[in-house]
């Protein structure tokens, strides 16, 4: 059956319009001012944005090992509430992601829940050690999109200069999480005042800068393409700006928590604020948000990091890193950059859906006719109150918890189906 989304407001990449959009099968077969309902379901967008499905390349879905924590199903079903069409999940589960059969595992999984697509990011080295690289090729012909060192950085130069070598012989990019664990020797907030102030151990931003530059040195010298996760300093941002003016081919994300929040919150000593990299100062958030706009920061993920209660409820130093994001992506970001005025909603679509699609060479991420039906639709005008206990996924855990935002999902489509409301 075909779909019409009517009356809406869609969001293209020059702009916004509003239009009738037909759905025929899996794609977007005609938009248009009036298209005659006949014979089709009808979703009625009159007063609310259709915008390309969300895609969020920086996931944890925990699955397998840590199904306490997540599974495949709970972060599908977390995604698609959040309006996200389409996810990387990064390697550190148990067993780890570094092999192929692990990427078949996490593949067929996600076609049996069967809600939004999933691609899995394998490990840069064999159990994440940081020694030997796991079998990248294998992974890749297995479906793997790039492969990360995520959560736990690849201290060897040497291992990650050959990781960036063998895996651009396949075509994938290294997803490089930058953090020189010599420096950050246990801390767990920003370094700087309120990690004075709370007696907490900071991390200094010189801990994250120091792996940026090392990962962009190599990519330049090899002539190879490289992405920075969550960047959180300001520093960082420099660093990226200034590769980037010299063409190296460096591409860099960041979080919805780096441009929402400072460092102010972790003098409540909630643990949902423990993140790794740490929320920095209001110089880091501005800077944040000024490289999203001049585009050294390309895309917006959420890092999504699920956590059962009994990771949390515990004194902050022995708490688990991580925020549980993804149903609080688009709203967070609609209410402090759209809303706010910093950018244009076309402007940060492309944050949220192109720009990764183009890094990792995914279908999706815009509107037209022909392209993939990965569609969202969301209320801008209703402002509501985050409230965890609803979120579909497991983990309960974010600083965002009450903050009143604007930017509901009202549904979610995936293929040309309808996956939620569920
Ligand atoms: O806060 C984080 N949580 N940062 C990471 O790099 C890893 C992640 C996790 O897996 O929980
Ligand atoms: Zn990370
Ligand atoms: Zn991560």
């Amino acid at each position: 059956m075909k779909i019409l989304i009517k009356g809406g407001t869609l969001v293209l990449k020059d702009g916004e319009q509003r239009a009738d959009l037909l759905i025929n099968g899996t794609k977007i077969e005609k938009i248009s001012k009036q298209i005659s309902a006949d014979g089709c379901k009808v979703i009625n967008a009159e007063g609310k944005h259709v915008l390309p499905g969300l895609i969020d390349m920086h996931v944890h879905l925990r699955e397998p090992g840590f199904e306490g924590k997540e599974d495949i199903e709970s972060g599908c079903r977390a995604a698609v509430a959040g309006g996200v069409t389409q996810v990387c999940c990064m390697p550190n589960t148990n067993p780890v992601c570094d092999n192929a059969v692990v990427v078949s595992y996490i593949k067929n999984r996600a076609k049996e829940v069967n809600l939004c697509k999933v691609n899995p990011i394998g490990a840069i080295t064999k159990g994440e050690q940081g020694e030997s690289l796991a079998d990248i090729g294998k992974m890749k012909s297995a479906g793997a999109v790039a492969i990360s060192d995520d959560g736990k950085t690849v201290a060897n130069s040497h291992v990650m200069r050959l990781a960036m070598e063998y895996a651009n012989d396949f075509n994938l990019k290294c997803l490089c999480h930058c953090e020189d664990a010599s420096l950050v020797d246990g801390g767990v907030v920003n370094e700087g005042y309120n990690s004075t102030l709370t007696g907490l151990k900071g991390s200094p931003r010189a801990a994250e800068d120091i792996i940026i530059a090392r990962e962009i040195a190599l990519s330049e010298s090899l002539n190879i393409p490289v992405h920075i996760c969550h960047v959180s300093t300001y520093s960082g941002v420099e660093i990226i700006r200034s590769a980037k003016s010299r063409g190296v081919k460096v591409t860099a994300e960041t979080c919805p928590h780096y441009f929402a929040l400072t460092d102010d919150i972790i003098t409540s000593y909630d643990t949902n604020t423990k993140v790794n990299p740490p929320v920095r100062e209001e110089k880091d958030r501005l800077a944040i948000i000024e490289g999203l706009k001049d585009g050294t920061l390309d895309c917006i993920v959420t890092d999504h990091a699920p956590h059962s209660l009994k990771d949390k409820q515990v004194e902050y130093n022995l708490a688990a890193f991580g925020i549980s994001g993804i149903e609080t992506s688009f709203a967070v970001s609609y209410t402090y950059l759209v809303k706010s005025g910093k950018m244009t909603l076309s402007e940060l679509s492309e944050k949220l859906s192109l720009a990764p699609a183009q890094i990792l060479g995914l279908d999706g991420g815009e509107i037209r006719e022909g392209a993939i039906a990965d569609l969202t639709v969301a209320d801008l005008s209703k402002k509501y109150k985050i409230d965890s206990a609803k979120f579909y996924s497991k983990g309960k855990n974010t600083p965002f918890n009450g903050d009143e935002v604007y930017g509901k999902i009202e549904y979610t489509l995936v293929n040309g189906e309808i996956k939620f409301p569920f």
